[in-house]
C-alpha cells in the first residue's frame, strides 16, 4: 500500500524541522498579539465557491468534494481563510473584541500537479486580522510575515500590489478586457475563456505569449481610486519606516477572488516553480458577503512544506539524537540505569538506554546511530566506585562523572554542551 500522490508521509528527521517551523511562528504570532483558532477540515462546499470564486481555478477544479451519507455536498479545505471567517461569523468574534488577530495552523488540500514544493495535501500557517481596514495593520501583518521567514534564517523577496476596491477596479476591469479583447488571438485557450470570466486571472498566466503581452497590459496601480491609492501610500510609508524591502509588482493577482487593496507575496528563486513561500492580502467585502458584520480584513498564510523545503536546502538539520545514552553492562548496572535514566529524564534531558540486553560494543553503535551526544558507561566497576565515564561522541572528549544522588556534574556538563 502506499500513500496517495501529492500526499505525503512526514518521517521523523524532517518532523523535528516541521516543529521548528511552527514552534518560530508561535512565538512570533504571540508577540504580535494573535491567538490560535482551530477550524474543522471539512465545510458545506458553498462557503469556498462564495468566498474564493466560482470562477477561480480552485474551486473550478481543484477542490476534493463529495457528498456525504445524507447527499450534502462536503470540500476539504482548500485554504484556511474561508473556515475562519465562518467561524468568526458563527461565533460573533467581534463582539469579544474589536480586533480579532488570529491563526490556525494545519493541512489543506487542492487536487493540483504535484511537483517540488506542490502537494495535493499541504499545511498552511493561517493568519487572519478582523476589524480594520488602517493601512497600518496590513504593514503589522506583511511585518510580522516577514519576522517568521527572518527567524527561521530565511529570506524572500517581498513584492506588494493593490487591487483597489468596488469603487475603481470594475473600471480597470473594463480596461483590461479592452486590452485582452484586442489581442485575443495572442492569448492561449484558457486565458480566452477568462477574458470575461476573470480578467485579472490572465494576468497571472504562464505561457509565453500571455505573458508577452501581458506586459503591455495596463497596470492596475494607474487606475486606483484616490482612497485606494493613499491606502497603498501609507502602507508604504509603514514598510518603509520599519525598513522592509518590497517591490510593487501591478501584475500581481491572487489565486483567490476575495482579495480587495493590498495584496502581497513572499518569493524565492530556491524553489524551482513553487516559488510563493508565503501570500496573502486584504478582503474588506469578504465577512459580509459570508453573511457577518461589515468589517474589513488582512491575512496570509505560509506554506509549511516550502518553509521546510529552504530549511533542507539551506542544511539546516537539527540534530534528532537524544541527549544521552547510558550503556549498562551486565544486570545490576542496567537495574541502576533504568533508574538513572527516569532522574536524568525528570531533569529535563532526553535519555535512553539499551533494551535488548546487548553488549558494550553493540551499545555504542547504537548510541552512534542514535545519533546521541553524549554515554555514560556504566558497569559493576563503576556502581563499585561511583564514578563513570561520560563521553562525549560529537568531541569524542572523555570525563569521570560521579554518579551521586543529585546528578548535578552530569547535568551541568551535558546540558552545556
Ligand atoms: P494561497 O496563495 O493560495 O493563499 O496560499 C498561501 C501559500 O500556501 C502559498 O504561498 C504556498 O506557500 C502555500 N501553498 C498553496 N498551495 C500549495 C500546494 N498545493 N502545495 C504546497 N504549498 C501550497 C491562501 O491560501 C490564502 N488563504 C492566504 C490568506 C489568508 N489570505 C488572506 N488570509
Amino acid at each position: 500500500m502506499q500513500a496517495l500522490k501529492g500526499f505525503k508521509d512526514i518521517l521523523p528527521d524532517e518532523a523535528l524541522l516541521w516543529q521548528r517551523v511552527e514552534a518560530v511562528a508561535r512565538d512570533v504570532f504571540r508577540r504580535f498579539g494573535f491567538e490560535e483558532i482551530k477550524v474543522p477540515i471539512l465545510e458545506k462546499t458553498g462557503l469556498f465557491a462564495r468566498s474564493i470564486g466560482e470562477a477561480t481555478d480552485i474551486v473550478e477544479k481543484e477542490m476534493y468534494t463529495f457528498s456525504d451519507r445524507n447527499g450534502e455536498s462536503l470540500t476539504m479545505r482548500p485554504e484556511g481563510t474561508a473556515p475562519v471567517l465562518r467561524a468568526f461569523i458563527e461565533h460573533a468574534l467581534h463582539l469579544r473584541r474589536p480586533i480579532n488577530r488570529l491563526f490556525t495552523v494545519g493541512p489543506m488540500f487542492r487536487h493540483e500537479r504535484p511537483q517540488k514544493g506542490r502537494l495535493r495535501q499541504f499545511h498552511q500557517l493561517s493568519v487572519e486580522a478582523l476589524g480594520s481596514d488602517h493601512p497600518r495593520l496590513d504593514a503589522e501583518v506583511i511585518a510580522m510575515a516577514r519576522q517568521i521567514l527572518v527567524e527561521l534564517g530565511l529570506s524572500a523577496a517581498l513584492q506588494l500590489n493593490s487591487l483597489g476596491c468596488p469603487a475603481c477596479r470594475p473600471a480597470y476591469r473594463q480596461k483590461l478586457i479592452a486590452f485582452l479583447g484586442g489581442h485575443r488571438e495572442q492569448l492561449c485557450e484558457d486565458c480566452q475563456r477568462r477574458t470575461e470570466s476573470n480578467p485579472l486571472r490572465v494576468l497571472d498566466c504562464k505561457s509565453d505569449n500571455c505573458r508577452r503581452l501581458n506586459a503591455a497590459a495596463p497596470a492596475i496601480l494607474d487606475s486606483l481610486c484616490p482612497s485606494c491609492a493613499e491606502h497603498l501610500a501609507a502602507v508604504r510609508r509603514d514598510l518603509d519606516a520599519l525598513q522592509i524591502p518590497y517591490s510593487l509588482n501591478p501584475f500581481m493577482v491572487r489565486g483567490l477572488d476575495y482579495y480587495t487593496r493590498t495584496t502581497f507575496e513572499l518569493l524565492t528563486d530556491a524553489l524551482g516553480a513553487q516559488s510563493a513561500v508565503g501570500a496573502g492580502g486584504r478582503y474588506d467585502g469578504l465577512v459580509r458577503q459570508l453573511g457577518g458584520p461589515d468589517l474589513p480584513g488582512i491575512g496570509f498564510a505560509l506554506g509549511m512544506e516550502r518553509l521546510v523545503l529552504l530549511l533542507q536546502e539551506q542544511n539546516a538539520l537539527p540534530s534528532s539524537g537524544p541527549d544521552l545514552f547510558l550503556a549498562c553492562l551486565g544486570e545490576v548496572a542496567g537495574a541502576y540505569g533504568f533508574k538513572l535514566l527516569d532522574r536524568c529524564r525528570l531533569a529535563g534531558l532526553s535519555a535512553l538506554m539499551d533494551v535488548q540486553g546487548r553488549g558494550l560494543k553493540s551499545q555504542m553503535k547504537q548510541a552512534d546511530r542514535l545519533n546521541a551526544r553524549f554515554v555514560l558507561i556504566i558497569g559493576e566497576a563503576e556502581l563499585a566506585s561511583g564514578q563513570a565515564v561520560l563521553r562525549n561522541l560529537v568531541s569524542k572528549e572523555e570525563r569521570q562523572i560521579p554518579l551521586a544522588a543529585e546528578l548535578t556534574d552530569l547535568l551541568r556538563v551535558v546540558r552545556a554542551d
